[in-house]
């Protein structure tokens, strides 16, 4: 089954803005499912990396920005960490469930915007950290959004991607496939009705470029000392990346 939110061109933004409309009251549990709690682990190591480059550079409170922050997983546990933070989503919905999770003691480190990233309009080299989780896949214009992410960093700022990867173990890669292809629809289909919003995951899996294409599209942009950490054999992985002082 493909998804019928998985649109290449114009159309693309407008059907996943839908798809996050539709399951926002639903996307924490069923994160928790599908990765057995896992996300969370991985969500900590990246603000745990965050934190550790702030802190060397002294520069609290450092100013970060999470691009397709959804229900505020990253940018609230980056708050909790001492960030000023600016999380950036255009569903409302998933924004909503981000506002309520906001304990009133962040509440003054934390705006929330409802809004397409890539349409954002700050000024160049407004932030120290930029993070995205799950995010980059879905976006219509890759290159355009590591063109925005650079600018908008500050000399020597840092960049963390958390996001689904592409396996190169063949058995890993083809269990992973079928995982996604057949059980993570069927979640889907029991938790929100609809089990082409979660076959949208293999879709837009097989339009990203992955752990290897973002690395080279990062260092092509100009950002350097990339790298990135497979998690799970490269089912996941969390990117990294500086602009240069
Ligand atoms: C898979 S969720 C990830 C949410 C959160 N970062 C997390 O890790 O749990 C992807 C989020 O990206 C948002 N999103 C996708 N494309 C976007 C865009 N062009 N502009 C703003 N938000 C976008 C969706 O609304 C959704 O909330």
């Amino acid at each position: 089954m493909s998804s019928s939110y998985y649109t290449p061109g114009k159309e693309r933004a407008s059907k996943v803005c839908q798809l996050f409309q539709r399951i926002a009251g639903r996307y924490d549990l069923i994160n928790d499912i599908q990765s057995l709690g896992m996300h969370r682990l991985w969500k900590r190591s990246l603000v745990r990396r965050a934190a550790s480059h702030s802190s060397a550079g002294n520069q609290y409170p450092a100013l970060a920005l999470d691009l397709c922050c959804g229900t505020g997983d990253i940018a609230l546990a980056l708050a909790r960490h001492g960030f000023q933070v600016h999380g950036v989503d255009f569903s409302e919905k998933m924004l909503e469930i981000a506002r309520e999770r906001t304990p009133g003691a962040l509440a003054g480190r934390i705006r929330w915007s409802c809004q397409d990233v890539l349409a954002l309009s700050e000024p160049d080299g407004s932030y120290d950290l930029i993070t995205c989780a799950y995010g980059l896949r879905n976006l219509a214009d890759i290159p355009a959004a590591i063109a925005l992410m650079l600018r908008l960093l500050k000399p020597g700022g840092q960049l963390l991607i958390l996001e689904f990867g592409k396996p190169e173990n063949p058995l890993l890669k083809t269990l992973f496939r079928l995982y996604l292809k057949m059980v993570v629809p069927l979640f889907g289909l029991i938790f929100c009705r609809d089990a082409r919003a979660y076959s949208y995951i293999l879709d837009s899996l097989d339009h990203y470029p992955a752990q290897r294409g973002i690395d080279e599209l990062l260092r092509r942009q100009g950002f350097i000392q990339t790298s990135w950490q497979n998690i799970i054999g490269g089912t996941m992985s969390l990117s990294t990346a500086f602009k240069r002082q």
